[in-house]
């Protein structure tokens, strides 16, 4: 007998299917809407009054486990998603396909605090994965899934990281992976890892939402299963990074975690891990998830100033954080639920503010890719409209690694980034930030007395 271990809902409508029953798009064919997954110990999620479901998961129990997995050589324990299989037992064992994602780091950015005046500012690491962003997290979940139902073909559309992270667990699994990316807009190093990984890579002539649309038709008439975040799948390997940071901070949750917003699925699968979680019994209570997004491709911000979230009102997107730029997110709604059930807000930072962030980052010893930068940025804007206090403490989720896109870094430092009519436009508190910050390679003939004069000039006592 085949044991029935989850259901997708519609976020819409509410409909329930089978998993094996979903459609290639991944979307209700009642109200188009998109699903979660659920589990018959979540059915009643949300529900206060409804009797406790049955088969429902220890707290104390999975605490214990999920420790105890630390010390295995298995594969699925290694694994910092798989680790937690427990809270998404979407496919058997024998099918996950594991590069050992997750496991990510939870750094403290003392300097960026202290420049803000708050007393903790922490980074999880995501950029810290196989492939170097948060994606993989997502992938082994979905591709395991793609794996189990005996796809030879996957595929997505991407503004890098997500087909990075595709081609790679394909390959790993011997799958197919077809990968649409747009042409010019996403970083090489992106472009580099789906070509190493064997990708068949296509760059269209149009931006994300234009590769969207390709993907869509292309799914619907051949057997390919369909990796971007509508894939709900996808979702249940990116809860996970909740699951770790509660551990790592040992199940006490802090008041505020913020991530970028692209596609806008990343931070409605926290929210899920999070509200699991505290379903549970594992966590007290649930932070405040805040999404943030560039000011060139800002259509959830946009939404939320002028209709409060009623339709989305897409934009035509850009901005240098090339992976998150997208104009007509497809998890909109989603990240809105995120929003309201955690009691987030939803910000939007300019290029400029984007780059000193990412700096300010780089220069903690920890780096990010652009987009990953946002949040630092947003958390600036918070503590200065009063909406996060000293003593709050704040998680940066950083979603890529810095090595992703090494040119926006190397630009950024030979002062070659912006435009003269940008870089008038940054406030003079934050020109002397720059200055200070940037960190151009300094081009010198061989001679010993050259460099030494050089570097002392350059070697004054950093003020404390
Ligand atoms: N940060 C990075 C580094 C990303 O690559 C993405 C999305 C996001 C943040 C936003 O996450 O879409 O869940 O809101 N990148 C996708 C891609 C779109 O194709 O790699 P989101």
């Amino acid at each position: 007998m085949k044991v029935v271990t989850h259901q997708l809902r519609c976020i819409d409508c509410g409909a329930r299917i089978a998993g094996s029953d979903v459609n290639s798009i991944f979307r209700c064919p009642i109200c188009n809407g998109l699903y979660d997954v659920i589990y018959p110990w979540s059915a009643t999620q949300g529900e206060p009054s409804a009797p406790v479901a049955e088969n429902r998961p220890n707290a104390s129990a999975l605490r214990w486990l999920w420790q105890e997995r630390r010390t295995s050589t298995l594969p699925v324990d290694q694994s910092g998603v798989w680790r937690f299989r427990d809270l998404l037992p979407i496919v058997d064992d024998a099918s996950v396909v594991t590069l050992r994602e997750g496991n990510t780091p939870l750094y403290d950015l003392p300097r960026a605090a202290k420049s803000i005046g708050l007393d903790w500012v922490l980074a999880k690491h995501q950029g810290m994965n196989p492939t170097g962003s948060f994606k993989d997290t997502g992938m082994t979940a979905a591709l395991s899934v793609a794996q189990q139902r005996g796809f030879e073909w996957v595929a997505c559309a991407s503004t890098g990281n997500t087909s990075a992270a595709m081609a790679a667990y394909a390959a790993r699994a011997g799958m197919r992976s077809i990968v649409f990316i747009p042409e010019g807009k996403i970083a090489w190093g992106k472009l580099s890892q789906s070509m190493d990984y064997g990708a068949l890579t296509i760059q269209l002539k149009t931006d994300f939402d234009g590769c969207v649309r390709v993907l869509t038709e292309l799914v619907t008439r051949f057997p390919i299963m369909l990796l971007n975040s509508v894939n709900p799948y996808r979702l249940e390997g990116q809860k996970t990074p909740a699951f770790e940071l509660a551990e790592q901070l040992e199940w006490q949750v802090p008041e505020h975690i913020i991530v970028p917003g692209g596609n806008l699925a990343n931070g409605s699968a926290l929210a899920k891990g999070f509200s699991e979680m505290h379903h549970l019994g594992l966590i007290h209570r649930i932070p405040k998830i805040s999404i943030i997004q560039a000011e060139g491709a800002n259509p959830l911000y946009l939404t939320l100033a002028e209709n409060g979230g009623e339709e989305l009102i897409p934009v035509k997107a850009n901005t240098r954080a090339t992976a998150i730029r997208i104009g007509n997110p497809a998890s909109w709604r989603k990240a809105l639920r995120a929003l309201r059930s955690t009691g987030g807000w939803c910000e939007q930072v300019s290029e400029q503010e984007i780059a000193l962030a990412k700096a300010q980052i780089g220069a903690e010893g920890i780096g990010c890719e652009p987009a990953s930068a946002v949040t630092f940025a947003g958390l600036k804007k918070f503590v200065a409209q009063g909406k996060i206090g000293r003593e709050e403490r704040v998680v940066l989720v950083l979603t890529g690694h810095t090595l992703k896109d090494s040119n926006y870094t190397i630009d950024y430092h030979r002062g070659e980034l912006f435009t003269a009519e940008e870089d008038a436009a940054i406030a003079p508190a934050d020109q002397v930030l720059h200055s200070a910050l940037r960190k151009p390679p300094i081009v010198l003939e061989p001679e010993t007395d050259t460099v030494f004069r050089v570097l002392e000039t350059q070697m004054k006592p950093v003020p404390a």
